[in-house]
C-alpha cells in the first residue's frame, strides 16, 4: 500500500525551509499532500489562489506532490484525502511547545492519525514566513532562502 502523509501549514508565503522539509519526506513516504490551511483568522499576504500557485509552479514535475487547501480541523481534512500521517517541521525548541500541544490534541481527536517531526537543515532553521516578507520589503536579500518564482511573488506585493 502507497504511504500517504500531509504536510500543513499556512505557506504565505513558501520558503526554502518548507521545501526542505518536503524533500526530506519524499524519502520516507510514497506521496506527499501539501495542504495550505484556509484560515480567516490569520491576515495573510498572500491569497489561497496565490499560495496555490506558487507551491504548483514549484512542484509541477514531481507527481508524488500534490497542492490542496483546507478548512476546519486538520485531522478531518487528512481523513478526507485518506492521509494517516501528519508531517510538521521542528526548527528549534520554540517551536516544540505548540507542536507537542497540536500533536496530542489532534492524536485525542483522532488516534489513527499520526504524528512526524523532521528536523530541518541548519541553513533553514532559523526562517519563517514572517521573517522572510520583513527581510524583503525592507530590502534586504533573501536569495536563496525562497524559491525564485516566490521572489516574483513578493516583488509583484511591493508593486501594489
Ligand atoms: N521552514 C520555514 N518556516 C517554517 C517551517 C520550515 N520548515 N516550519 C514552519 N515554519 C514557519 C511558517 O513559515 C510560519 O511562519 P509565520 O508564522 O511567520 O507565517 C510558522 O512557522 C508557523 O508554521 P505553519 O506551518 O504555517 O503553522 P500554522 O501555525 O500557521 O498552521 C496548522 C499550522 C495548519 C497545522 C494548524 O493551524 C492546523 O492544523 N489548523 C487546522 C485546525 C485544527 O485542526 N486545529 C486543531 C489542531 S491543534
Amino acid at each position: 500500500m502507497n504511504s500517504l502523509a500531509i504536510y500543513p501549514g499556512s505557506f504565505d508565503p513558501v520558503t526554502n525551509g518548507h521545501i526542505d522539509i518536503i524533500d526530506k519526506s519524499l524519502g520516507i513516504f510514497d506521496k506527499i499532500v501539501v495542504a495550505i490551511i484556509v484560515n480567516p483568522s490569520k491576515k495573510t499576504l498572500f491569497s489561497i489562489k496565490e499560495r496555490e500557485m506558487m507551491l504548483k509552479s514549484i512542484f509541477k514535475d514531481n507527481e508524488k506532490i500534490e497542492i490542496r487547501s483546507f478548512e476546519g480541523l486538520l485531522v478531518d481534512f487528512a481523513t478526507l484525502i485518506g492521509a494517516d500521517t501528519v508531517i510538521r517541521g521542528l526548527r528549534a525548541v520554540s517551536d516544540f511547545e505548540y507542536e507537542f500541544q497540536m500533536a496530542l490534541m489532534n492524536q485525542r481527536l483522532n488516534p489513527k492519525i499520526k504524528s512526524v517531526y523532521l528536523m530541518p537543515s541548519p541553513e533553514f532553521s532559523f526562517i519563517s514566513s514572517s521573517i522572510i516578507k520583513e527581510v524583503f520589503f525592507f530590502g534586504g536579500d533573501i536569495a536563496g532562502l525562497v524559491p525564485r518564482g516566490v521572489v516574483e511573488f513578493l516583488e509583484k506585493k511591493r508593486e501594489v
